[in-house]
């Protein structure tokens, strides 16, 4: 089965309701073209945009959130709950980012809870995983990848699994400008792919995995020109519309 090709705008911390409404009401055109070209697209505004984004875009527009807590209600100061979630029409959720691992502690463990928990609400969790620099250079990533998708995947079924999206973000390439070369990620992503298959057979034919990291217009062709590669989370590039446009167009050729 074709996996369909996806683009995730990660908004991170930028971005206020009105200029999140500005960007709702300006994407229209982009978005009907993505979808006449069958690939699926989204953003992750902040919690406190996401309201006007979905009033305001079209409605083929994903929606995410950039995190959630993995109970319904209580205690649980400053936490946003997956049923207030979904009362606002919000049906994805980033988890894992390795902005919220290394600054919030937010762990594999703790996202295999989440996960569990979106999966039991009928909603998309994107499940980020990627090493350090360190890592990387001591040419460890496969195994470091590798413990944070058996942590984050552990007690799914393989029906469960497929509705799981994977995001891979070496951190060293977040920001930074320095993207991993397509090559870099394809081996990674390909690798990602046979610890899924490992757990989960067939089905890890059917999960999007997508690559991450200082994606722009002008390189994301070369990323879904690889086998494995299935689409892109993309933060800088995602906020402005013209930039969104052309990820779009060079995603789609
Ligand atoms: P970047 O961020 O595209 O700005 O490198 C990617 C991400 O953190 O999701």
């Amino acid at each position: 089965m074709a996996r369909k090709k996806l683009l995730l705008g990660n908004w991170k911390m930028n971005k206020t309701p009105s200029e999140a409404k500005e960007f709702a009401l300006g994407c229209g055109d982009m978005i009907r073209f993505a979808v006449d070209n069958g690939i699926d697209v989204g953003v992750a505004p902040t919690f406190v945009c996401l309201q006007t984004v979905v009033e305001n875009a079209p409605k083929d527009l994903i929606i995410a959130a950039q995190n959630c807590n993995e109970h319904d209600h209580g205690a649980y100061t400053g936490e946003i709950s997956i049923p207030m979630l979904k009362e606002i029409g919000i049906n994805w959720v980033i988890l894992g980012h390795s902005e919220r691992r290394t600054y919030n502690g937010e762990t594999s463990v703790a996202c295999n809870a989440k996960i569990k928990a979106l999966l039991a609400a009928s909603m998309t969790p994107v499940y980020c995983c990627g090493e350090t620099l360190e890592t990387f250079e001591a040419g460890e990533t496969k195994s470091f990848v590798k413990k944070q998708i058996e942590e984050g995947f552990a007690g799914l079924t393989a029906e469960e699994a497929k509705k799981v999206v994977v995001a891979y973000e070496p951190i060293w390439a977040i920001g930074t400008g320095k993207n991993a070369t397509k090559e870099i990620a394809e081996d990674t992503i390909a690798s990602i792919r046979s610890v899924l298959k490992a757990l989960f057979g067939e089905a890890a034919e059917e999960i999007r995995i997508l690559y991450g990291g200082s994606v722009k217009p002008n390189n994301i062709a070369e990323y879904m020109s690889e086998k494995d590669i299935d689409g892109a989370l993309v933060g800088g590039a995602s906020l402005a519309l013209d930039s969104y446009r052309g990820l779009i167009e060079n995603l789609v050729k």
